[in-house]
């Protein structure tokens, strides 16, 4: 090497060191206070919050020397101001107490989902690793007692507001007067937060499901998850929320349009378009699944974005899956680890369900009602979702010999599909009645 170029290369590594040097003072300040709201959990989650979170979600941020290292310290700067502005622990005790639990099992999921702590976080704070005892230990503090579970909630598939008079979300995107003509795609209880969800899929989502190509999902899929209160009251409308994906108009929201609508109103919700931070950071830990948290029930291809466990079982007499949901109920408390229904209606018996309050059914019409056996959402901790299938009770109305229009009644295993329907009329005459819901008479 020419010694002109080696004595550039001196001079040109000192002048690295004196920049690097100069960097170190260039340090944007991350304020630390001692000013603790902190929020009521169990010490368990706390100890495990403390070592693991608090660097960047409160505002005891405890950096070691090497984090002070200009550039590297303009990172942990940046990491630590948005995951404070995302979730302060040091702040949570200002919120109100169902709040606070809903960012713990949000917490929780992130954790075991493995988005957090981040994973470049790690390498250099090994330590900071939630272990398999710490996750377990947060779980049982945040388990519901046992008989704590509530239900029956039954709840219908209506809109509360007329077509077209719903506003649009902040973010542009339009409220979808139609679902209520989706399909469902699968239900969730939430007994620990009071709620229940059906999910319901656009025609796009479902053909997407009969193909099996759901990861990713195609432009024009859609989903609606509708939550309702499940209070002693009865269930009440808490909201409407809506994904709707388009790979490049909602390219800066990882694919999909993102809306609220808020209780019986509809109102939308978000002051601004940045409401929608929430539903990406919450949604962020199923990337692998296109950000979509629903397992749809089916078959598929046996990987882990199905619930292969709920799919019914072929050789039914009708098959429901594809029809629209009348309604749906709950039961947490059931003696036998709750339980999940649909009532399904073909096009007649839907269209009959919401045009009358009788059940005075036309011919024709058919109601398919599939009660599943619950089981714990893998996706989140805390929500359950259809498990094994228990029946499938259907009621068909046809025209006897002399013009009335009857009812006929049958049940099938959830599992076999064998013939469980009972030969007395006596049994047979309130089960009809429980599925119709309302008077037999004209
Ligand atoms: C190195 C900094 C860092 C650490 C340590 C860290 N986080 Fe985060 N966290 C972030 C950042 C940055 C975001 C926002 C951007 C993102 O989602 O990546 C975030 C987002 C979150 C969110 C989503 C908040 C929202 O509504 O968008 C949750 C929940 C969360 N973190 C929980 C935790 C938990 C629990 C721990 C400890 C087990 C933890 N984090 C450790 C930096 C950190
Ligand atoms: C605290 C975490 C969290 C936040 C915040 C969140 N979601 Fe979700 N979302 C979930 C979970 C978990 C599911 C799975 C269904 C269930 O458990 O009820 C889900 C399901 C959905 C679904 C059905 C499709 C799917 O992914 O399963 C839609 C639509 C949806 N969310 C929209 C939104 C919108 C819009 C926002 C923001 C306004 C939002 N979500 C914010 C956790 C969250």
């Amino acid at each position: 090497m020419r010694a002109g170029v080696r004595s550039w290369l001196r001079r040109g590594g000192l002048a690295g060191v004196g920049i690097f040097a100069a960097l170190q003072l260039v340090r944007p300040t991350l304020g630390n206070s001692d000013l603790r709201a902190e929020a009521s959990m169990a010490p368990e989650i706390g100890q495990t919050l403390e070592s693991s979170c608090y660097d960047c979600h409160s505002n005891q941020t405890n950096l070691r020397w090497f984090d002070e290292i200009v550039p590297g310290y303009w990172l942990v700067v940046r990491d630590v101001n948005d995951g404070r502005a995302r979730l302060n622990f040091s702040e949570l005790g200002h919120l109100p107490p169902p709040a606070q639990r809903a960012a713990l099992y949000e917490a929780l999921n992130q954790v075991r989902h493995g988005a957090m702590p981040p994973s470049q976080y790690l390498l250099l704070h090994p330590d900071a690793r939630v272990s398999a005892a710490q996750e377990k230990a947060w779980e049982n503090a945040l388990a519901l007692p046992a008989g704590a579970v509530a239900g029956p909630v039954e709840v219908t598939v209506a809109s509360p507001r007329p077509r077209g008079t719903v506003a649009a979300a902040p973010n542009g995107i339009a409220f979808p007067d139609d679902f209520v003509d989706w399909v469902p795609v699968s239900m969730t209880d939430r007994f620990d937060n009071h709620t229940v969800r059906l999910v319901l899929g656009n025609p796009v989502a479902l053909r997407a499901i009969a193909q099996g190509q759901i990861r990713p999902w195609p432009d024009g899929a859609s989903f609606v998850k509708a939550a309702w209160s499940a209070g002693n009251e009865g269930a009440r409308l808490v909201q409407i929320e809506l994904m709707t994906k388009d790979a490049r108009a909602h390219a800066s929201t990882e694919g999909w349009g993102f809306a609220r609508w808020r209780g019986e109103a509809l109102v939308p919700y978000g002051k601004d378009a940045s409401f929608v931070e929430e539903c990406t950071g919450c949604h962020a830990p199923v990337k692998n699944h296109d950000f979509v948290y629903t397992m749809p029930i089916g078959r598929g291809d046996g990987s882990d974005v199905w619930n292969a466990e709920a799919a019914l079982p072929a050789g039914l007499s009708v098959d429901p899956s594809g029809w629209r949901a009348i309604g749906a109920s709950f039961v947490g408390n059931d003696g036998a680890g709750g339980s999940m229904t649909t009532k399904f209606g073909n096009d007649a018996a839907v269209a009959h369900a919401r045009g009358s309050d009788t059940g005075a059914y036309p011919a024709g019409a058919i109601l398919a009602r599939v009660t599943w056996s619950e089981q714990a959402d893998r996706e989140w901790f805390g929500a359950r979702i259809p498990g094994a299938p228990r029946s499938i009770e259907i009621v068909r109305f046809s025209a006897g010999d002399g013009g009335k229009v009857e009812p006929a009644y049958e049940s099938f295993d959830g599992t076999s599909a064998a013939r469980t329907t009972p030969a007395d009329a006596s049994v047979v005459g309130p089960l009809i009645q429980a599925i119709v819901g309302a008077p037999l008479a004209r």
